[in-house]
């Protein structure tokens, strides 16, 4: 983090109507592989391509860490959505505010995905209000942007009924399931201006 003193921000447990999210835990890993695993061939066409050892515990368990310490610097949140008050159970989603850039930017990306059994059934939309509202009041932040594939209709709409506005379109974006993938651009800035932090 940049240009700005950095406060300290309490890891978040947030709650909606029907599920809770909060910042992943080392002891997390092995509810993660499984979701990992069940979901494989659901994300994989949204998603990089990963050496199967990244579906470790041993893995997860480092890359939890990292994030751990990410939040704690202050560089990403990365949440983990449960079923309502089954904090600690059965993983449903992801929502990941990355790459946190401060100075005049005041930004970060997001990036989610929710088990199928879970999918168009409203919860990634009611859980991820939920996140975007902490980030911005508690991270102060002035913009997150989410990219999406244009065959991903799905996150299209999701991002949409959040508010996103579309910004353009970028060709050959990320390297995604295999190959360099188009995306769109959208981005959501704080309803609040007044209370981002400044530089
Ligand atoms: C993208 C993704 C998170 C969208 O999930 P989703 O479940 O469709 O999103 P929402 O939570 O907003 O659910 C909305 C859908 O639930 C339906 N729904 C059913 N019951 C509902 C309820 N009680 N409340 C709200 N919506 C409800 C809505 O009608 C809507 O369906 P529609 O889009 O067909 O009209 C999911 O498809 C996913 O994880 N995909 C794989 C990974 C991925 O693509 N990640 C993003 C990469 S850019």
């Amino acid at each position: 983090m940049t240009g700005v003193a950095r406060r300290t921000v309490a890891s978040p447990q947030l709650e909606t109507e029907r599920t809770t999210l909060r910042i992943g835990r080392e002891d997390d890993a092995p509810a993660l592989v499984a979701y990992i695993e069940r979901n494989r061939s659901h994300h994989q066409r949204w998603e990089p391509r990963a050496h199967s050892s990244y579906r470790t515990v041993e893995t997860q368990r480092r890359v939890l860490v990292r994030r751990a310490y990410d939040f704690e610097q202050g560089t990403a949140a990365c949440f983990l959505l449960f079923e309502r008050g089954a904090d600690g159970g059965t993983i449903i989603g992801r929502a990941n505010f990355t790459e946190l850039v401060r100075g005049p930017f005041q930004a970060c990306f997001l990036g989610y995905s929710i088990d199928g059994a879970f999918e168009g059934k409203g919860y990634m939309s009611e859980a991820l209000r939920a996140a975007i509202a902490w980030t911005f009041e508690e991270l102060r932040l002035h913009r997150i942007m989410a990219n999406y594939r244009p065959e991903n209709e799905r996150s299209g709409r999701l991002l949409e009924r959040l508010g996103f506005v579309r910004e353009g379109f970028a060709k050959d974006y990320l390297f995604i399931d295999g190959a360099w993938a188009d995306h769109v651009l959208t981005a959501l800035t704080n309803p609040h201006p007044e209370r981002v932090a400044l530089p």
